[in-house]
């Protein structure tokens, strides 16, 4: 029991990763508050956590509008008294050439994946401080390399990573830990759900979601680097080959990246 009386809140938890995450927290003792923007689903997460024994708490926020990320720090110091670990995870992606990309879904993808891990982490920051906390950063590969026709996606990961880089250095005298870590591709919503380049939701995967890592073993290993206090986890054998390539032979990585997205089911690009 890792997290005995540990108050841990996770942003976006209604499901995939971060509904994993409450579930891997909450059975290591944490008392879990879980984030998102529909009450029902809310409702059924809490259903699944409190069945396997686990004290959890809802909060219906909004991950990109500050005064919802202000509530959620605030509501979870009223109920439990303390924050421990935030994991800034709620996310959304998209999928459109930029040329045909409604700024406004850019924009979207920004405040839900940047502002949203910006305005939660200062809401809890001054209780993490306190505690010696965590606060973890579920980034991408897309934090280390760019895929066409995710241009919105792949910006809000790269600013992710900078915002918490420069934010560990800060608080590094100061017994807080920071850990980024970036998921391959992982089974979940995330791809029914990204917006097209007017906003809707694309409703299906143009990828085979039972070839990927489940959202339950990238919950794991979060657990593992939480409880190691490790600055960086980065998953899949593939992201990793990608992240090194892209390190030391970014062109030739260039061209890898547009054959293999090219060749995705309904690409917007050959
Ligand atoms: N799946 C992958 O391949 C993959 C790879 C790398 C990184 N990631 C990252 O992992 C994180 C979780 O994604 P997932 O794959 O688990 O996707 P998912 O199954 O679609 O889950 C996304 C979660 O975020 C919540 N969410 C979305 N927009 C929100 C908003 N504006 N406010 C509050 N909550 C919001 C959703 O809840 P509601 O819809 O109920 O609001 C849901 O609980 C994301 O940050 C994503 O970028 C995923």
């Amino acid at each position: 029991m890792k997290f005995k009386d540990k108050v841990v809140i996770i942003t976006g938890a209604t499901s995939g990763i971060g509904e994993a995450c409450a579930m891997a927290f909450g059975k290591e003792g944490a008392k879990v508050v879980i984030t998102g923007r529909k009450q029902v689903k809310i409702d059924n997460s809490l259903h699944r956590l409190q069945q396997e024994g686990i004290e959890a708490m809802g909060v219906l926020a909004d991950a990109a509008s500050e005064t919802d990320n202000e509530k959620i720090a605030l509501e979870t110091i009223e109920k439990y008294g303390k924050i421990d670990v935030l994991i800034n995870n709620a996310g959304i992606s998209m999928r459109a050439l930029f040329e045909d990309l409604d700024l406004d879904v850019f924009k979207k993808v920004m405040d839900t994946n940047f502002y949203g891990a910006v305005y939660a982490t200062k809401y809890c920051l001054p209780e993490i401080l306190k505690n010696t906390g965590s606060i973890v950063a579920v980034s991408s590969i897309n934090g280390y390399r760019g895929t066409p026709a995710r241009t919105a996606y792949t910006a809000s990961k790269y600013a992710m990573n900078g915002f918490f880089e420069a934010l560990r250095t800060e608080v590094m005298k100061r017994g807080v830990h920071v850990l980024v870590a970036s998921p391959g591709f992982t089974a979940s919503n995330i791809r029914n759900n990204a917006l097209t380049a007017d906003g809707q939701s694309q409703g299906e995967s143009p990828r085979e979601e039972d070839k990927m890592m489940s959202a339950e073993e990238v919950a794991a290993e979060i657990l593992k680097a939480t409880i190691k206090r490790k600055r960086d986890l980065v998953l899949t054998k593939q992201g990793k080959l990608a992240v090194f390539l892209n390190k030391w032979m970014p062109g030739t990585m260039d061209t890898l990246v547009y054959n293999t997205m090219a060749k995705e089911k309904d690409s917007p690009f050959k």
